[in-house]
C-alpha cells in the first residue's frame, strides 16, 4: 500500500516533523567529510543541516514531489528518488540518517538490509520513527468511527510499523547491525489550528478512507473530534499522542 505526499500541505502544515528530527541529529553528530545519506528525506528541511556540518550529504525520498520540492529550495544540495526498500547504493556511506520514514515501511526487513548494504563497514545509522503505541489513540479512535459507520474493512486496513526497542533490535542484529544505543519515549505533538487534527488525518490516513464519499468522511472526522476532544485538545490546541523510537547501529 503506498502514500501519496502532497509536497505543499505537508511543508506549510506539518514543518514539525523537521523540528523535531533536531533531536535526532544530536546523536548523528557528523564529521566533516562524512558521507551521510538522508533517508526519508522529504521537502529537505534536515538536510542543509547535514551538509551545514561539512559533511557530504545525499538526500533521498521514495516521493518524486517531495524530491522536486527539496531540489528547488535547495538548490546546491544533491537529492535523487529512491525507495527504502532498495536503495541503489553498496558501502557508500558512513552514516544514515532518517528522521520520521520507517514507519511507513512495512517490509522492515528489506529496509534494513538496504540500508546494511549502503553503508561502508563501521558506518553507523541513526533512525527515529513511530515506536510501539505510537498514534494509538488516535488509531483507536479512526477504527471505530469507520467500523460505527459499516466500513469494517478500511478499518482493517494495516498500515504503519511502530515496533518496540527489543523487536527493532532484534531485526538490526539478524542483519548484523550492533545495536550501540536506543530510547523509546512518548513525544506529545501539537498539530496546528482549530482543524488540526481533521488536517492531520486527511494529510496521512487518506488510505482509510478509499472508496468512502466526501459526506461520509466528514461525518467521521467529526465523530474521531468528538471521541478524541476531552483527551487530546488541550489550551485551544490539538496534540497527537506519538511515541517515538530512536536507534543508533553500526555495521
Ligand atoms: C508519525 O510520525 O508518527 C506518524 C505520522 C503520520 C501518521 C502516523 C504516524
Amino acid at each position: 500500500m503506498s502514500q501519496h505526499w502532497n509536497a505543499n500541505l505537508y511543508d506549510a502544515s506539518h514543518d514539525f516533523v523537521a523540528k523535531f528530527g533536531e533531536g535526532i541529529f544530536s546523536w548523528l553528530q557528523p564529521k566533516v567529510g562524512e558521507h551521510i545519506l538522508d533517508l526519508g528525506c522529504g521537502t529537505g528541511d534536515l538536510t542543509p543541516k547535514i551538509q551545514a556540518t561539512g559533511a557530504k550529504v545525499l538526500g533521498v525520498d521514495s516521493s518524486a514531489e517531495m524530491i522536486a520540492t527539496a531540489k528547488a529550495k535547495f538548490p546546491t544540495i544533491e537529492f535523487q528518488q529512491a525507495d527504502a526498500r532498495n536503495l541503489p547504493f553498496s558501502n557508500e556511506f558512513d552514516a544514515i540518517f532518517s528522521n520520521a520514514v520507517l514507519h511507513w515501511v512495512s517490509e522492515k526487513e528489506k529496509a534494513i538490509a538496504s540500508m546494511y548494504q549502503s553503508l561502508k563497514k563501521g558506518g553507523r545509522i541513526v533512525v527515529e520513527f513511530g515506536g510501539k503505541d505510537n498514534i494509538q489513540q488516535i488509531w483507536t479512535a479512526l477504527k471505530m468511527a469507520l467500523q460505527k459507520r459499516g466500513y469494517a474493512e478500511n478499518a482493517n486496513i494495516s498500515f504503519w510499523y511502530y515496533p518496540s526497542i527489543g523487536e527493532y533490535a532484534t531485526l538490526l542484529e539478524q542483519q548484523g547491525f550492533r545495536v550501540v544505543r536506543a530510547e523509546h519515549f512518548d513525544r506529545p505533538t501539537p498539530l496546528k489550528g482549530e482543524n488540526g487534527l481533521k488536517d492531520w488525518l486527511l494529510m496521512f490516513c487518506e488510505i482509510f478512507f478509499t472508496g468512502i464519499s466526501a459526506i461520509e468522511k466528514e461525518a467521521i472526522l467529526e465523530e474521531i473530534e468528538r471521541v478524541l476532544k476531552p483527551t487530546h485538545f488541550v489550551d485551544g490546541q490539538w496534540v497527537a499522542d506519538y511515541k517515538r523510537i530512536r536507534v543508533m547501529a553500526v555495521k
